[in-house]
């Protein structure tokens, strides 16, 4: 496998100003943690431990001052800036030197998945070609939009139309192989100014090497954008762990039952939190230690 990881907290927020004034959007709550954490646990349960995380000028110390190099979580995090936004396939040309040889996924930042995960594991395991997903929404028309033949194959791949041809939504969570930097070097941008990730996935699509692995229904990918879409993923977050009494997307949960820290290390990091019901939680998770059966519905 030893795929990269790119987790592309970039845009200027627009349309949650003036939460996004001083915060970029990632670093907004969703219930009880920063966004960010959502896309990153995601990221951790594919079993991709180094992390490119690139985010504006501006947003890229705060972020940085949030997760550091990421060794408190076995992971390692580096940063780079996206200085305009310039679209989400940009971000394989910022991490070319990141990426060097290797294949790479990018999680958009403000992306959550939830559920089982086994399709993006799957996915990973691809060696060759692209891999991107279909998830069926009630407004196509703000995504990226992937149709089938009747045989279930991907035969179009549209961004945002206007007239979408089916209800798939193509969820901001790619995976490529190792060609994926120098396909990106012949895209031309599109008529917003963005290099376009549909336009790099239709690449793949010409050339027969585009996988599309539909979500089941019982998989939740929330949006973030609008800030009614933003608070329904909050509730839908704390209406589950509430229920659970088990956190999603907590990171130092998700270091531990990954194999990639130790109970000793969780157990130090966890006495340099502040004393509150987070730093509970993680306690108790240290305690029963990484062979959990139920941590998440992802393991
Ligand atoms: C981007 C992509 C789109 C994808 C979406 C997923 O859109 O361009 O294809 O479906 O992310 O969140 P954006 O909303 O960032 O313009």
């Amino acid at each position: 496998m030893n795929k990269k990881a790119i987790l592309l907290a970039g845009g200027a927020g627009t349309r949650l100003f003036p939460l996004t004034k001083i915060v970029c959007k990632q670093l907004l709550p969703v219930y009880d943690k920063p966004m960010i954490c959502y896309p990153l646990a995601t990221l951790m349960l594919g079993g991709l431990r180094d992390v490119l995380l690139i985010s504006t000028p501006k947003d890229v110390p705060m972020l940085r001052n949030y997760l550091g190099d990421g060794a408190q979580l076995g992971i390692r995090i580096e940063y780079a800036e996206q200085p305009k936004p310039e679209g989400i396939a940009q971000a394989f040309l910022i991490g070319a030197k990141f990426i060097g040889n290797s294949g790479a996924s990018l999680i958009l930042g403000d992306n959550i998945f939830y559920g089982k995960l086994d399709f993006y594991r799957d996915a990973l395991a691809i060696e060759r070609g692209a891999c991107i997903f279909g998830y069926q929404v009630h407004d196509p028309q703000r995504y990226g939009v992937v149709d089938f033949d009747a045989e279930g194959k991907a035969i179009s791949l549209e961004e945002k139309p206007k007239q979408p041809k089916s209800h798939f939504a193509v969820p901001g969570l790619y995976v490529y192989d190792e060609r994926v930097v120098e396909l990106c070097r012949t895209l031309v941008p599109s008529a917003r100014g963005e290099l376009e990730i549909t336009d790099l996935n239709l690449l793949y699509l010409k050339r027969k090497e585009l996988h599309v692995k539909l979500l089941s229904r019982g998989m939740a990918w929330l949006d973030t954008g609008t800030q009614t879409s933003l608070l329904e993923a909050g509730n839908y977050i704390a209406t589950i762990e509430h229920r659970q009494g088990l956190k999603i997307a907590c990171l130092e949960e998700v270091a531990l039952r990954m194999g990639f820290i130790t109970q000793s290390e969780l157990a130090s990091l966890i006495d340099r939190l502040p004393k509150n019901e987070y730093r509970d939680y993680l306690r108790l998770v240290c305690d029963e230690g990484p062979s959990v059966s139920h941590p998440e519905p992802e393991r």
